[in-house]
């Protein structure tokens, strides 16, 4: 014996990723797919940031890419439950991926829709997958309206979404959640705890000059990927950069000691003229039982530790040519 006791591998999380790429959602997606801790049983598309048809495209483009050929990738809504569509085509590019170019992808999309993939796979594994959502919750509501027992089949829930804060898309909303308010509310109302990683965390994580440039020694995906994506989304200098969002809901499924979160009642407004999809959140609890985790605060130098370690993986993977 070496004396040296080697770690128990725990067998890795499995989660569905409901996305909408998106520059952030194809960072959080390369983050999952790289880290050993983490087991993408399935991908599931919402209109979001762009158009259904290209935040779809994206992922299977994006599946190719990365090397996930295994991973079903099923679309979903294109829209909101009631609301008409808004997007952040101004944020991410008219192809949603700012000015990264991914090979055309050569598989296909699964039949069906996300919210049966959604049931149908918690449903084959009760307690073993994390759903996480990094886009509006116009799917997740669907599946929870269609079978609403998901609620105990999932191990855990979390979203990137929300802010207890200042929102993005309004001084009151971020964009996920005011893209479908109504989603948002009937999943802040299902039972179940979510985990709600906002802007409040995810505006910590900077992908400063450093960062980018150690982004530009990873190769293809640097070249191809992470650089065309994140130099789109804002400008990047020593001391600012734009935030990697949907990232931070990845990092925290990873390692939940980047992120603290505390207990928290949490309401969705709906009908604010001003305020609509705003996250109301209530820390003081009273007597209420909370139906969230909000994340507070972020350990930004482990994040990024962690981001870019992932991503070095990856590049190795895929190669430089
Ligand atoms: O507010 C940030 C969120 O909105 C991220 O998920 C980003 O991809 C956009 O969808
Ligand atoms: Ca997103």
């Amino acid at each position: 014996m070496s004396g040296i006791v080697q770690a128990a591998r725990v067998a890795p999380k499995k989660i569905i990723i409901d996305c909408d790429p998106g520059i952030d959602d194809a960072l959080a997606i390369t983050l999952a797919h790289g880290s050993p801790e983490l087991d993408i049983v399935g991908i599931t598309t919402v209109g979001g940031n762009v158009d259904l048809a290209y935040t779809t495209d994206n992922a299977l483009r994006l599946r190719e890419f990365l090397g996930l050929p295994e991973v079903p990738i099923t679309a979903g809504s294109e829209g909101a439950l009631l609301r008409s569509r808004v997007n952040a085509a101004g944020v991410h590019g008219d192809l949603g991926l700012g000015e990264a170019r991914l090979p055309e992808a050569t598989l296909p999309v699964r039949a069906g829709h996300a919210a049966d993939f959604i049931i149908e796979t918690l449903k084959a594994a009760p307690g073993e997958i994390t759903l996480v959502a990094i886009g509006p919750l116009t799917n997740i509501a669907l599946a929870l309206l269609k079978e609403p027992r998901i609620v105990g089949w999932a191990r855990e829930f979390a979203i990137l979404g929300g802010s207890y804060t200042r929102g993005n898309f309004s001084p009151a909303a971020e964009f996920n959640i005011a893209a479908d308010p109504e989603a948002a509310a009937i999943v802040f109302g299902a039972g179940w705890t979510v985990t709600m990683i906002g802007l409040d965390v995810s505006r910590q994580a900077l992908a400063v000059g450093k960062v980018v440039d150690r982004m530009r020694g990873m190769g293809r995906l640097g070249t191809d990927l992470l650089v065309p994506c994140v130099e789109f989304y804002g400008m990047v200098t020593a001391e600012e950069g734009p935030a990697i969002h949907d990232a931070c809901a990845i990092a925290y499924l990873i390692d939940p000691t980047l992120i603290a979160v505390e207990p928290a009642v949490v309401e969705v407004e709906t009908a604010g003229r001003f305020t609509s999809g705003m996250t109301v959140t209530h820390f003081d609890l009273g007597d209420r039982v909370p139906n969230a985790l909000v994340g507070t605060t972020l350990d930004v130098p482990r994040f990024w530790d962690l981001v870019l370690g992932v991503y070095e993986d990856v590049a190795r993977r895929i190669g430089v040519v």
